[in-house]
């Protein structure tokens, strides 16, 4: 059980994170609920109030745009204020195969938001998470990570733009970013783990332009094969609530085990290198 404790979650308006919002209070947890849009989360919260019978206190509502710094930093300034503590922050929200675009700040928009946006979110929550310790972070990822690969000299895909592949490199970044946050972390009563959710019948696929006729094969053929969102959120309420993986640190999981990555995804040179990058880019200083 959660009994109250505060729970931070992005993207909870939609898949796989408004599912998890609803298995976090049904257990009696709180999360703050950070979305980009307010009234697709108003939304959200209604429909997971009807379904689990949440009370108005469960579900509290904030504004984050990941692909804003500023909006980054205005919403962790608030919770600090307003937040006497911090017991798991989920990061969940994400964007898939987008045409190029960038964020406000000028970075390639898989990278900025699925990675840069969660690295300072989780710079800027840390000191309340350690003094809320024992506490928990959970980085959502995906088996894509196999086909992504860290380029230092194009990160932002000024060069070359390819929608697959930055999406691949975005969630290969999430899970060195495990590895380096996980071997920081070591002694400071907060852990931190990944997960793969597997294939989800969300609404990520709203880039992706299915041909009209193919459109109830592919529909039909989604409803048969994809885990849907509830079964998809399983592993981030897993990692977010369980007593089992009390204490464990730096790990990846997938269907609630933990998982072999490739050496690319826990290669402590990479991902103490793409540490000291992000925090260029996001503009770190200490
Ligand atoms: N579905 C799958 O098969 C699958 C497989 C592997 C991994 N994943 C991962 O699972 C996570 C959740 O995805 P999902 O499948 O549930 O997709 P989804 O239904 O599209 O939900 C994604 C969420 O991220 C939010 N988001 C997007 N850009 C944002 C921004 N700039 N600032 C704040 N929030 C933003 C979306 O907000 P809006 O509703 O306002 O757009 C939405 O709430 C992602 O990290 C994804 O990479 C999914």
């Amino acid at each position: 059980m959660m009994n109250g404790k505060t729970v931070i979650l992005t993207g909870a308006n939609s898949g796989i994170g408004k599912a998890t919002a609803a298995g976090i209070v049904k257990l009696q947890g709180r999360v703050i609920m950070a979305c980009r849009n307010l009234s697709r989360a108003e939304e959200a919260a209604r429909e997971i109030r009807d379904e689990t019978g949440a009370d108005s206190t469960q579900l509290v509502l904030k504004q984050l745009d990941l692909a804003s710094l500023t909006s980054i930093q205005t919403f962790c300034q608030d919770i600090i204020k307003e937040e006497p503590r911090l017991d798991v922050l989920i990061n969940n929200a994400g964007v898939y195969q987008c045409p190029y675009t960038k964020t406000e700040d000028g970075f390639e928009i898989q990278f900025g938001v699925n990675h840069l946006g969660h690295f300072l979110l989780t710079h800027l929550l840390l000191d309340l998470l350690k003094r809320s310790a024992p506490s928990r972070i959970v980085v959502v990822s995906s088996k894509l990570y196999k086909h992504g690969h860290i380029n230092f000299e194009d990160l932002n895909s000024e060069h070359s733009y390819d929608k697959a592949f930055a999406y691949s490199r975005s969630k290969l970044a999430n899970l060195l970013f495990t590895c380096e946050l996980a071997r920081r972390l070591e002694g400071s009563g907060v852990v931190v783990n990944a997960l793969t959710p597997g294939i989800v019948r969300t609404n990520i696929g709203r880039c992706i332009r299915v041909p009209v006729l193919a459109k109830p094969m592919f529909n039909l053929l989604s409803w048969g094969l994809f885990k849907s969102p509830k079964e998809g959120a399983r592993t981030s309420v897993y990692l977010a609530c369980s007593p089992d993986v009390e204490g464990v640190q730096g790990k990846c999981f997938a269907d609630c085990q933990p998982q072999v990555l490739l050496d690319k995804a826990t290669d402590q040179e990479v991902a103490s290198k793409l540490w000291d990058i992000s925090e260029v880019m996001v503009g770190i200083t200490t």
